[in-house]
Parts: C-alpha cells; structure tokens; sequence
C-alpha cells in the first residue's frame, strides 16, 4: 500500500517511522535538525494521518512492505538509514530482518524487541473492538496521554501534549484497531537481532512509562553493532520532548556512518 509523506531536504536518505497512534508530524522537531544535512522521509504508517486506514489487522511486516513500496514509487536510492519509535521501531525491525540490505544503519527509538503477553495482545483486541463499536477513538487518547509523556514534559512544554492529544484524535478507529491487532501478533525479534549487522542506535528514555530502559538495553545487547544513549529526564516521545538531546545523538552517530 503506498503512503502518504513528507519528504524534504537533501543529502543521504534518513527515513523515520513514527509511534502508534500517531503520524509523521511527531517528527516536526527531529526532522528540522536534520533536513539541512540529510533528505529526511516521513511515512504515515497505514492507517494513521494522511494514509489510508483499511479495515484489517496491519501486521509489522506489511506495514514495513509498505514502506519500502512507498520508498520505491519516490525514488529513495537505498540503503537509506531507518528510524522508528515504538510501533514505528517495531516495523523498522522487521524491514531490518525481513529486507536485509535495504538499512544502511538503524536507528531504534523507545521501542522494545520482544512480543506481547497474552494479556497484552487480549486488552489490545478489547480496545480494538471497543474502538471499531464506538468509532470513538477519544478513551484511547485519554488512556495514552499520560503514559507518552513524561509529566515535566508537560509541565514545561506548553502545547506538546494538546498536539500529542491532536495527532491520536485525528486517528481513524479502524487506523487504531489495525495497528493494535498488527502488534498484538507481531513476532519475538530478540532472536532476529543478532542477525542485523548494520549499524544500530538504540535510544531510550529514564522516565519512558511505556518501554522500560532494560528493554532497550537488552536489544542492544543482542544487536551486534550497537550503541544505547539514555536520554534523561523524558518519556515515551523523546524525539518531541528533548529534540536537541535526541538529534545529538543521532547526528553523531550518522555522522559516525558517513
Ligand atoms: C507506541 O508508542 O507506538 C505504542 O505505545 C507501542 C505499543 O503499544 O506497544
């Protein structure tokens, strides 16, 4: 399925992958860093902004075929360096495994490598069938607000949460029912890891209520070529809550990359 995007700058191709249920406007701040060095492309992954929401689960690896059939119809020249947040690192994993040779180097943000319980992947259908009944996406807005953002984030940063409320309100309920059913099945990528041999930034956060910082050190102890920055001080969003933080150490380590 071909998404919609933002694509600007110019320079090597940096794609990143944005979290559930969000869009491509979460990047705004990263993407400003970047743009005057890299060409920096934005997907809307299926069912969330501008992109089409069908009705069917969207399983990680499809939302990633997606991606690399979108990357193709624009002409990104691979390897290209991928980014993703959460479920947006979920799908980055599974184009690294799935597509070997198309990342040049991957960055993985507040995101974690193993599957749901069974008692995660039971709430996610609950919520997708309330969803789906209701077509009122707002309980799922409520419940994640406080949880993606750090409270001094919200606290010190006038307007983020009102826009991170924005972005999860815009989303369709059958953009949010897919996503939940894609993550509820998607695969255990510990095991994958170890096969992913481009070079990897980890990114996590202290105050992250959603992947806890062991999460992440775990895959970057799996991942051969690794290297895990904590930021300090932020939640779930790090890329909209400490953008400077954020864009240090991934500009180093794409200057690393060359
Ligand atoms: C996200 O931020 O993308 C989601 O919270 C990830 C998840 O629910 O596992």
């Amino acid at each position: 399925m071909l998404l919609n995007v933002d694509d600007r700058g110019s320079g090597p191709a940096v794609v990143l992958l944005h979290g559930y249920p969000l869009n491509r406007t979460m990047w705004t701040e990263l993407a400003d860093r970047l743009a005057p060095r890299f060409r920096v492309v934005l997907p809307d992954l299926p069912g969330h902004g501008g992109s089409d929401a069908p009705s069917r689960p969207y399983p990680m690896g499809w939302m990633a075929d997606s991606v690399l059939e979108t990357l193709d119809a624009l002409g990104v020249p691979s390897p290209f360096v991928l980014g993703g947040l959460s479920m947006g690192g979920y799908v980055a994993q599974a184009l690294a495994v799935e597509h070997p040779g198309r990342p040049r180097g991957l960055v993985l943000m507040n995101t974690r490598a193993i599957a749901d319980t069974a008692e995660q992947a039971r709430n996610r259908e609950q919520t997708a069938a309330q969803v789906e009944q209701t077509g009122d996406v707002g309980p799922v807005a409520q419940a994640m607000l406080p949880r993606l953002l750090a409270a001094s984030s919200i606290a010190n940063q006038p307007g983020l949460s009102e826009r991170v409320e924005r972005m999860m309100l815009d989303t369709r309920p059958a953009g949010v029912a897919g996503a939940l059913r894609g993550m509820a099945i998607r695969p255990d990528r510990l095991a994958d890891l170890p096969r992913i041999s481009v070079p990897t930034l980890v990114v996590a956060s202290d105050q992250d209520a959603i992947v806890p910082v062991a999460e992440a050190q775990a895959m970057a102890a799996a991942l051969p070529a690794s290297r895990l920055v904590v930021i300090p001080g932020v939640g779930h969003l790090s890329p909209m809550e400490a953008p400077d933080a954020v864009f240090q150490a991934i500009g180093s380590f794409l200057t690393a990359l060359g």
